[in-house]
């Protein structure tokens, strides 16, 4: 089975992408063959520095590496050293109905906020659907919020073969990645950069203590009761268990739990549950060239794969040498 995602290149990962995405897409590793590459073609709609994007991408990457991706049994690489997936995009592009394009909940809400939207903006679904449709893939694990472009995917590869009356494409499945809790941020809200309220396991520990002690909390003095439903008690219960969670919940509720003590064991939990991985990556940062030697066999790996089925649609729509 062929498992494929992208990734945003937007930065070092934070405790919301490791839980909410980083995580499952690692466990999926054993389920089959995996594909996921970093999307830097798709972050050209936001991102316009040529610098800022080459370090985004080197995070990502970083990222994943130190997170368990497995280089030799799983695909990882940077879209654009795959720019077969643009010439794909434009084979989509002319079956692709103006209207499905216009329902997109990502243009939608970027026309409603008033800021100027961009072609690529528009056709960002396109390129997606090609980023999947390329390899066949059977699983798209992606968050909830990207269900709907799986779905016009499967529209997009559909009216293709309907066009030319042929059988290029599999239906890929969206499979939603499992619905952690979202992860608060230090200020309560949901944990994103654009916030700016992260908690970013990597970084140096004097830094990540200082965002762990940044955690809001209320004033309700260290003697009595606290409630457990706060951001706080949310964070900490990313790392533990059932059993553990009831007896600090009981210590919380019984009175005599300080705020500060909590903090101290979410970075003291943090440190710990992230040591290997954070040693993982400080080794790859160190060795550059190795990441980039991993990327480009990746990027050599996912054209031998994807080549078929282009050529198969550029036969279907008689394109090229017959
Ligand atoms: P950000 O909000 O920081 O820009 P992204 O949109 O790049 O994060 O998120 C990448 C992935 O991480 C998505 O699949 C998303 O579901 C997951 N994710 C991001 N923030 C959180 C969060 N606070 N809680 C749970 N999952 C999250
Ligand atoms: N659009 C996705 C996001 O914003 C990233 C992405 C690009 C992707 N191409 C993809 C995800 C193909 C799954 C499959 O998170």
């Amino acid at each position: 089975m062929r498992i494929l995602s992208g990734i945003q290149p937007s930065g070092e990962a934070h405790l919301g992408n490791y839980f909410g995405a980083m995580r499952q897409h690692m466990a999926l590793q054993g389920k089959g063959q995996g594909i996921f590459f970093i999307a830097d073609y798709h972050s050209m709609t936001s991102v316009r520095d040529a610098a800022l994007r080459r370090s985004l991408v080197q995070e990502v990457a970083l990222d994943y590496l130190a997170c368990g991706l497995d280089p030799e049994r799983t695909v990882l690489y940077r879209q654009s050293d795959v720019p077969e997936v643009c010439e794909l995009t434009w084979l989509l592009t002319s079956v692709t109905p103006m209207g499905l394009l216009e329902r997109s909940h990502a243009y939608k809400d970027k026309v409603a906020t008033g800021l100027p939207v961009d072609h690529g903006l528009f056709a960002y679904p396109v390129l997606m659907a090609a980023d999947i449709l390329i390899y066949n893939p059977e699983l798209v694990p992606v968050g909830q919020d990207q269900k709907q472009h799986v779905e016009m995917t499967r529209d997009i590869a559909q009216r293709f073969d309907h066009a030319y009356g042929s059988e290029v494409f599999t239906l890929p499945e969206p499979h939603i990645l499992e619905d952690v809790a979202v992860v608060p941020g230090v200020d309560g809200r949901k944990m994103s950069k654009s916030y700016d309220n992260t908690i970013r396991m990597f970084w140096p520990q004097k830094k990540l203590k200082k965002a762990v002690m940044s955690i809001v909390t209320d004033s309700t003095p260290v003697e009595e009761p606290k409630q457990t439903n706060t951001t706080v008690f949310q964070l900490w219960s990313l790392f533990a268990s059932q059993e553990e969670r009831k007896e600090m919940f009981a210590r919380a509720e019984a009175g005599g739990l300080g705020y500060g003590d909590v903090k101290k064991a979410i970075f003291e939990l943090l440190m710990d549950h992230f040591a290997d991985m954070r040693a993982r990556r400080e080794d790859f940062e160190a060795r550059p060239d190795d990441v980039e030697a991993i990327l480009a066999d990746g990027a050599r790996r996912a054209r031998e794969l994807g080549a078929p089925v282009l050529e198969a649609a550029r036969q279907a729509a008689g394109l090229g040498r017959p």
